[in-house]
């Protein structure tokens, strides 16, 4: 009995949680799947400010260059421009984007290993990745004299912060914004190709209906 109360009592409290979880207010970011030079910037501002704590463990740097559109009037991938602008000097073009610093070294510098940003703009939404990244505040508290208004006690220093000064404050919504829009390609690559393919379905599923019906009234004429 006790056992049911305290998990009733668990349940109650999670909700409370979750609640207390919606009430913050993530700003929404303007993004475009289109704009291929905001994914290019992006792709840069990751390449320099992230990739050296965070991989992405499914994203392989010709892909991924590629789709970005990276590559000359043929379509094909201009590996020099991918190789001086994007590559980590040790990686190949064919390889998936790692960061050098072993697991376990990075637990023992910030206490928890810098998780893979593959799918989090999925698993957080665009929303919040665009108000973590700007909700750092100076905290002597902390270790690295910054907390974060998003997520509390942070284990991850404000990399943005040289960024953030030497910018006006709208270039720097605009920079962080590019961020997130290429790691909302990364989290969903195909994205555009799905939407474009869903409506072809759609129109195809329309044609069909009509067929189904015209099929379904030349049956029955013979039944009556
Ligand atoms: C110096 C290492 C370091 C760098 C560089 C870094 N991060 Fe982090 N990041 C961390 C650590 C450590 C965590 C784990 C924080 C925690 O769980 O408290 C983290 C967590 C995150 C999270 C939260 C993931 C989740 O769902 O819990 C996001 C998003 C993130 N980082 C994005 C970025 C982006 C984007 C950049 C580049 C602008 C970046 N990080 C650069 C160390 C780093």
């Amino acid at each position: 009995m006790s056992r049911k109360i305290g998990l009733l009592v668990s349940l109650w409290l999670w909700s409370i949680i979750g609640i207390a979880n919606e009430d913050i207010q993530l700003d929404k970011v303007n993004i475009d799947r289109t704009d291929v030079v905001s994914l290019q910037r992006g792709a840069h501002l990751y390449m320099n400010f992230c990739s050296g704590c965070h991989s992405l463990k499914y994203v392989r740097y010709n892909t991924m260059a590629k789709d970005i559109g990276i590559r000359d009037s043929q379509g094909n991938l201009l590996e020099s421009l991918v190789k001086n602008t994007l590559l980590l000097t040790s990686d190949k073009i064919t390889d998936t984007i790692q960061t050098a610093m072993t697991p376990e070294l990075a637990a023992n510098w910030f206490g928890k290993a810098p998780p893979d940003l593959s799918l989090v703009a999925r698993s957080r939404s665009n929303d919040w990745l665009y108000s973590y990244l700007r909700g750092f505040y100076p905290d002597n508290k902390r270790p690295w004299g910054v907390n974060n208004h998003i997520f509390p006690d942070v284990a991850m220093p404000n990399v943005l912060e040289h960024l953030q000064t030497s910018l006006s404050a709208d270039k720097y919504n605009l920079a962080v914004a590019d961020l997130v829009n290429f790691l909302d390609y990364v989290a969903e690559p195909h994205k555009l190709e799905r939407e474009r393919l869903g409506v072809w379905v759609l129109i195809f599923l329309g044609i069909f209906l009509i067929f189904t019906m015209l099929l379904k009234r030349e049956y029955w004429k013979d039944v009556h």
